[in-house]
């Protein structure tokens, strides 16, 4: 947590609770207005008067972003502040947001001739009624919610959801496996407490086990067990499967509550943890049951790589190819030399590859976070190789086996529709080949798979839309294949 942010409407103590609040966590308190007012050698309704309202907000939006520049402070923002999307973006990265509320009755009393808030001043006390409505909304998007009705700024400030003095959280379970969690989990809870966090650890299934409807039941029973209200914290500390279940919890609980990506696997590093896509299995179908809600952190530490079998590694490498693949010509020839170094796990070329592989995940998710165009990209190989995991039955193939199968499927298609060159199919063929990917080829009735590809959940009218290579680092989705190409594809690729 960067710095711990104070927010809400006029008259809700903001000023008055954050010098109470600074002193219990021992950190600096800063009132953004009197820093205003500082810079600007005006009180803040001399700028109102002499720059209107807008000549405010500009010195505002400036102010704060130097002010959320440094760390470790309590920061009382003016009540309209975070209703600027630049501003509110800034406020909630990396920091914690606590919104004071009150009673709008309250407000007006504590308000009540009050002179040096030029808002009030110009619309009298029904600016309360206009205003308060508009910016609850926004304020209620706050970490923590707090109502100061009736109590004194002192005893605000020592209310138990407020951040503990050394800058915790209220409370936070870490959903983990046994093997991860036998690993990995003494440590990071040690880390936690020290650094004043409650946690406790919840173990569930190892793998894809993790993503079951029964599953997601204990950890909302370990969450109520565990008293953690919509103030509270996940921790995702695992593989995509964890991940996956961990953020489908958090997204739910309580309509919603913060958690952070703790991955352990490549395979999380550098896809399954970025772009808030949670999800669990169902009978019917992979991922089936899910919700995009983004992790408020991800927090990649290749060491964790240290401890991963061989073949999870190994099946990684397929999205890392992939990620190349469809975006990055200079990183598929980067790979094409420095393969042998990342299957041998030389820790710069991982780190390295795992760059590159975040930043072209994060880069598209980015410009289309929820789906609705080209981060359809991020799915090739997927339409088969998610049709692959349901038919082999869940957890009998690697994920990322399954993708290099699927990609594999994919680049004949695009060759045999014509989108795609012989010599980039070579290109990818080699990579995944030297990957160790291409061993052992799954035998599978293609009527099933392609059955299962119709439950795709890219399919429109029960036709899967592909992702095709066009050329080595580029890729084009949406596109509809005749299904006498599919089986033609399927048959040069996979056994039956
Ligand atoms: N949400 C997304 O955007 C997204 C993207 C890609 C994949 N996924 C999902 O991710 C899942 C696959 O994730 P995965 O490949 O990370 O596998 P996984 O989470 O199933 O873990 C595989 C195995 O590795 C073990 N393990 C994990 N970290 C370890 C470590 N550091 N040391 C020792 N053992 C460790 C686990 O205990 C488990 O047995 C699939 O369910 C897939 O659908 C999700």
């Amino acid at each position: 947590m960067k710095n711990v942010v104070l927010i809400g409407f006029m008259g809700s103590g903001k000023s008055s609770v954050g010098p109470h609040l600074a002193r219990r966590m021992n950190r600096p308190f800063i009132d953004l207005d009197a820093v205003i007012e500082a810079d600007a050698g005006r009180s803040v309704a001399e700028i109102f008067s002499s720059e209107g309202e807008a000549g405010f907000r500009e010195r505002e939006a400036r102010n704060l972003q130097r002010a959320l520049e440094g760390t470790g402070s309590v920061i009382a923002v003016g009540g309209g502040a975070p209703m600027r999307d630049d501003n509110w973006q800034r406020i909630r990265d990396g920091n914690c947001v606590i919104a004071l509320t009150a009673e709008p009755e309250e407000l007006a009393r504590r308000l009540n001739g009050s002179r040096d808030r030029p808002l009030l001043q110009a619309g009298g006390p029904s600016v309360i009624a206009s205003l308060l409505p508009q910016r609850l909304s926004r304020y209620l998007e706050a970490d923590v919610v707090m109502k100061t009705d009736g109590i004194g700024p002192a005893e605000v400030a020592q209310r138990r959801d407020f951040p503990s003095p050394l800058g915790g959280l209220p409370a936070a379970l870490i959903v983990t496996d046994s093997v991860v969690g036998e690993r990995h989990g003494g440590p990071l809870r040690e880390a936690l407490t020290g650094a004043g966090f409650t946690s406790q650890l919840h173990l569930v299934p190892a793998g894809e086990a993790a993503k079951e409807l029964a599953v997601l039941a204990g950890i909302y029973e370990a969450l109520a067990a565990a008293g953690v209200d919509r103030h509270g914290t996940l921790i995702a500390l695992g593989g995509g499967s964890i991940g996956d279940v961990t953020g489908f919890a958090a997204a739910t609980w309580m309509r919603g509550i913060r958690y952070f990506q703790l991955p352990t696997t490549l395979l999380a590093m550098v896809d399954s943890s970025i772009g808030g896509k949670t999800a669990i299995n169902l009978p019917a179908g992979k991922n089936l049951a899910g919700a995009v809600h983004q992790p408020s952190a991800i927090f990649c530490d290749l060491d964790y790589l240290a401890t991963l079998p061989r073949d999870e590694y190994r099946a990684a490498l397929a999205e890392v190819i992939k990620a190349a693949l469809i975006a990055d010509r200079s990183f598929v020839e980067w790979l094409s030399a420095a393969l042998p170094a990342l299957l041998s796990r030389e820790a710069r070329s991982v780190r390295e590859a795992a760059t590159r592989s975040i930043g072209i995940k994060a880069t598209v998710v980015a410009r289309d976070p929820s789906e609705t165009g080209e981060r359809a990209l991020l799915n090739y190989g997927h339409t088969v190789g998610h049709a692959l995991e349901r038919v082999l039955g869940f957890g009998q193939i690697r994920h990322g086996e399954a993708v290099a199968w699927g990609m594999e499927v994919a680049a004949r298609i695009s060759l045999l529709t014509g989108a795609c060159p012989a010599q980039s199919l070579a290109v990818q063929h080699h990579l995944l080949d030297e990957a160790g990917l291409l061993v052992d080829r799954p035998a599978v009735p293609h009527a099933k798979l392609i059955d299962a590809m119709r439950h795709d959940k890219k399919s429109q009218s029960g036709e899967p839309r592909w992702v095709l290579l066009r050329e080595v680092g580029r890729a084009e989705y949406g596109r509809r294949v005749e299904p006498s190409i599919v089986r033609t594809a399927l048959a040069e690729v996979l056994p039956e």
